[in-house]
Parts: C-alpha cells; sequence; structure tokens
C-alpha cells in the first residue's frame, strides 16, 4: 500500500454554523456569492449567508443549474474578471459547488474554458474558494473534483485539481429541510455509488478502507430503510456519510472503479437523468458484467453489508441486494424507466464513451468500448 493523503477542507458541521462565515474569510478579500436557481432565496440560506458576510465586500452570480453548463459558468468567469474578485462562494450542491470550482479557476486562465475538462489546460493555480453545501450527495465540498457540461455538444466532462480544493465546507444539516424527496434519495445513491467505485474492486488486504466504506455503506442503508423517518440525526448521518464518502480518504491506496460514473455522464449528457439515477441504471449490469473480477469484494459487501448467509453465488445475490435497495427507493434501474430514446441509446453512449477516450474503463482496465455496449445493452 502507497499513497499520499491530505484533505485541507476545513469543515464547519453543524445546526448554526453558516454564521461562521464571515470568520472563514479574509475581509479584505472581495467575494463572488454564486448560486443556483433560487431555492436559497426561500428557504432562508441566503438571508444567512447576506448576515453572515456583513462586514465583506460581496456580489453574486445566480442561475447555476443541475449539472452546470460552461456557457452559464463562463458568465460568472467574466463577472469574476472585470470586477477582480478575490474569493469564490458557492451556496448550492454539487452542481453549484462544482461550477465554482471551474470558475476559481478559469477566471485566472486567458485561455478557452472547455480546455480545462479536456485536459489541454492543466489547472495549477485558481482563486481561493469555499462552499455552503445544501444538498449532501457529491462530496464537492472537500473534493478536488468538478463536473462541467456544455451544452451545445452534449458532452459532460471533469477535472480535478488540488487548487480548487475548498478552504471550507459549511454544513449545516437544517439546510436539507426543505429539499425534495427526490435530491435526498438522489444524495443517497450518489453517495452509495461513491464507496462502491471505491470498495468494489479487487481484495487488496486494506482492512481500514475496507472497514470504513463497509460503515459508510451501513450507515447508508440504515438511511435508506429508515428514509420516512426523518429527523436531525437523520439528516446528520446523510450529510456527514455523503461528505466522507468521496473526500479522498476511502479510496487512498485502494483500487478505484469509476466505470459507473464515465458511463452515467453520458446518460445525463445525452438524456438528462439525474446524475445518481443514471449510476443506478448502469452499476448494476456493470458489476454482473465483471462478476469475475469483484467476486471477492461483492461476497464481502454480502456478508458485511446485507448480512448475506454464505453460498456458491453470494456475489451475484450481492448485485441483486443492491438492486433491491435502489428499487426500495423507487430509482430505477433501467434506462428505459426514463424518458430516454432506448433504441438509440446504446450506440449513442458508446459512440460519446469513444470520442471522450473511454476506452478501458475500471480498476483493470478491463471494461473496453465492447464490454460498455454489453453492460449499456442490459441497463436500457
Ligand atoms: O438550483 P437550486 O434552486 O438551488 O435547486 C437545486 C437543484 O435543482 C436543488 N437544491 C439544492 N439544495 C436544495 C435544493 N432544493 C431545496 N432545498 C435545498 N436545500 O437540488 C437540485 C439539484 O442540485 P444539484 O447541485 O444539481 O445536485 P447534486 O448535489 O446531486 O449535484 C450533481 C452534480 O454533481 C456532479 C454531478 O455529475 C452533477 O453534475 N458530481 C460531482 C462530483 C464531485 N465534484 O466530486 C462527484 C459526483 O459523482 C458527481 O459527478
Ligand atoms: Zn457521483
Amino acid at each position: 500500500m502507497k499513497f499520499s493523503y491530505v484533505n485541507p477542507t476545513q469543515i464547519q458541521f453543524g445546526q448554526g454554523q453558516i454564521a461562521s462565515l464571515g470568520a472563514l474569510i479574509p475581509k479584505a478579500q472581495k467575494v463572488l456569492v454564486v448560486y443556483g436557481g433560487g431555492s436559497i432565496k426561500t428557504n432562508g440560506v441566503y438571508d444567512q449567508v447576506v448576515a453572515a458576510l456583513g462586514d465583506h465586500d460581496w456580489l453574486e452570480f445566480s442561475g447555476v443549474g443541475a449539472n452546470p453548463t460552461i456557457e452559464v459558468l463562463d458568465k460568472a468567469v467574466a463577472i469574476a474578471k472585470e470586477q477582480k474578485v478575490d474569493f469564490v462562494l458557492g451556496v448550492g450542491g454539487g452542481s453549484v459547488i462544482d461550477g465554482v470550482k471551474y470558475i476559481a479557476a478559469a477566471a485566472i486562465y486567458d485561455g478557452e474554458g472547455w480546455d480545462i475538462l479536456q485536459g489541454k489546460h492543466k489547472v495549477t493555480a485558481a482563486l481561493p474558494l469555499g462552499a455552503v453545501l445544501t444538498l449532501p450527495a457529491t462530496g464537492s465540498e472537500s473534493n478536488s473534483g468538478s463536473v462541467v457540461s456544455k451544452a451545445a455538444t452534449q458532452e459532460k466532462l471533469a477535472f480535478m485539481a488540488p487548487a480548487v480544493q475548498p478552504k471550507f465546507a459549511v454544513m449545516d444539516p437544517d439546510v436539507m429541510k426543505t429539499l425534495p424527496q427526490r435530491q435526498l434519495v438522489n444524495g443517497l445513491v450518489d453517495a452509495w455509488v461513491h464507496t462502491c467505485e471505491q470498495y468494489l474492486t479487487f481484495n487488496a488486504g486494506a482492512l481500514v478502507q475496507d472497514g470504513y466504506a463497509e460503515a459508510l455503506l451501513k450507515a447508508l442503508k440504515t438511511l435508506g430503510d429508515n428514509f420516512d423517518k426523518q429527523d436531525d440525526a437523520w439528516r446528520a448521518n446523510l450529510m456527514w456519510s455523503a461528505n466522507q464518502a468521496l473526500n479522498g480518504l476511502i479510496g487512498s491506496g485502494v483500487a478505484q472503479d469509476w466505470a459507473t460514473h464515465m458511463i452515467g455522464h453520458e446518460l445525463t449528457a445525452l438524456y438528462g437523468v439525474d446524475h445518481a439515477r443514471s449510476l443506478a441504471i448502469v452499476q448494476p449490469s456493470l458489476l454482473r458484467n465483471q462478476l469475475g473480477a469483484k467476486k471477492a469484494k461483492l461476497e464481502q459487501m454480502g456478508r458485511n453489508v446485507f448480512g448475506l448467509s454464505e453460498s456458491d453465488d453470494l456475489a451475484e445475490r450481492t448485485i441483486s441486494a443492491i438492486e433491491a435497495f435502489y428499487h426500495s427507493l423507487k430509482v430505477a434501474t433501467q434506462l428505459t424507466e426514463h424518458n430516454g430514446d432506448k433504441a438509440q441509446a446504446v450506440d449513442a453512449v458508446v459512440s460519446q464513451l469513444e470520442a471522450h477516450g473511454m476506452k478501458a474503463l475500471g480498476e483493470n482496465q478491463a471494461i473496453t468500448l465492447t464490454e460498455s455496449r454489453a453492460i449499456l445493452e442490459q441497463a436500457v
């Protein structure tokens, strides 16, 4: 096992923590506050942010939608450049926080912003940024990843850079009270799949990473099973689980998969399927396709997370248990249950994967375009 691990994001967790914002951003810094379609205006989060920034010079940019597009984000980049902004604050879910990471990087880059997503420009510096999380799901509030779409070409690509790791993440579970049930389910499923992507690979004997991943999966399963019993503890547990699922810790020193995400991103870009729901479509089929390589960890998950008894088909039963968990949350595991164009979906996704160089996905680089096609044929 060999790894380098640091997570420098300061976490301000708990009720009332938005008030701590003022002390987290140096007073001399001019702040660009970025948010989405307006949920923060109706649930009191905006007012709390305004109160906390009372001593700061700040301006705002709104309208960053789900699966943020470069077309919208570039308008904020122009403002950040013109107004000589020093700090970018995202107030929202993964889309707003990912958007803020792009804005912070593009604000000090003079070339085409899409270069950042295509890897033509390697981000080594960015404006400092922070996050007020309103939707626990992605872990974006304390990681260095960002996913941005281009509406014009229906593409959705990611970049990672330590320079865009948030300086702080304010996580007040009370903000979740206004989340639609659909978004809460999305958050739970996304965090679940993030954990799986770093756990369901091959057995490396990493007792700490495996044990922590199993603790997160068991927590998420319990939260899912008690979805209709939401209280302060339920919300706090979901917010913390989703954060810990993708803050770099459980993936340190172990193999990582991420093929479900790469294929899922294409489904979102082409058919507008919610991010988490794209994962639930792809993952069961992908696990069945990769059963041979993932057998030992699937069996371990069956025993330790679902409490399944030993049998020769334990790995298959674990996949069925994952699928049943999604169905219990009323999450579809077939594209046909959404509005996707079934006839063309397989060809369209495979050709986008090819265009984006996604020809050897997974922990063993074993998911070629042929395997992706086979996975999709079972999943649509
Ligand atoms: O725009 P507003 O009005 O705020 O509404 C949002 C949005 O419509 C709403 N919402 C958020 N907080 C709310 C609320 N509504 C009521 N009350 C609140 N407290 O929820 C809707 C969805 O928000 P969004 O930010 O899109 O959801 P999520 O957090 O699931 O983020 C998804 C994006 O993150 C990317 C995904 O690909 C997708 O683009 N990901 C980012 C990752 C990362 N940076 O590490 C990893 C993930 O795997 C993922 O790919
Ligand atoms: Zn995800």
